[in-house]
């Protein structure tokens, strides 16, 4: 029963996290995570000191534990980030401080968690819109070449689950 309901909220969330459209919440949301741990990492007095910024996001930025969408997003703010520690010594908020550095790099806010699809039955992918079929696939770097029917989509999100997580940049 629990379970039933899990996956029934997860298809929700997936459902929601994919929708299209242009106010994607999961826009910039890998760049919010790794300024948001930049952020937590910094002592209190020095949220607003430029130097320690730039240190910060090095130091965060040099962790082996990142994942690779973390890592990747640490690859675009390396060059830029003098761009970024201004906006940031203002206390911007987390999600207004990426749609900034997305101006200097427009990739910085395309960069999504890869959606896991491996808990989802059939029927919950059977809800989703191709649209968002079609979407997760994306994240996953495969196209469905061909595909028309809805069932062609899912059985190719279903035969690329093991590319969700993938370490590929
Ligand atoms: C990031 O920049 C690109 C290119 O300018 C733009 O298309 C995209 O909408 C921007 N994303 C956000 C969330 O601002």
């Amino acid at each position: 029963m629990k379970s039933v309901s899990i996956i029934a909220a997860a298809a929700v969330m997936l459902a929601s996290s994919v929708s299209a459209a242009s106010n994607d919440p999961r826009e910039c949301e890998v760049c919010m995570k790794v300024m948001q741990d930049v952020r937590d990492a910094i002592p209190k007095a020095d949220q607003t000191n430029k130097p320690a910024i730039e240190a910060a996001l090095g130091a965060q930025c040099a962790k082996d534990t990142l994942s690779a969408r973390e890592r990747k997003i640490c690859y675009y703010i390396d060059p830029i980030k003098r761009d970024v520690a201004h906006p940031f010594s203002l206390g911007m908020p987390v999600d207004r401080l990426c749609k900034r550095i997305n101006k200097s790099n427009s990739e910085i806010c395309g960069v999504k968690f890869p959606v896991k699809t491996e808990n989802l039955e059939k029927k919950d992918l059977t809800k989703l819109r191709v649209k968002q079929l079609k979407s997760i696939l994306v994240d996953r770097g495969v196209e469905c070449k061909g595909c028309v029917e809805k069932e062609e989509f899912i059985a190719m999100v279903q035969n690329t689950e093991h590319l969700a997580g993938s370490d590929e940049f």
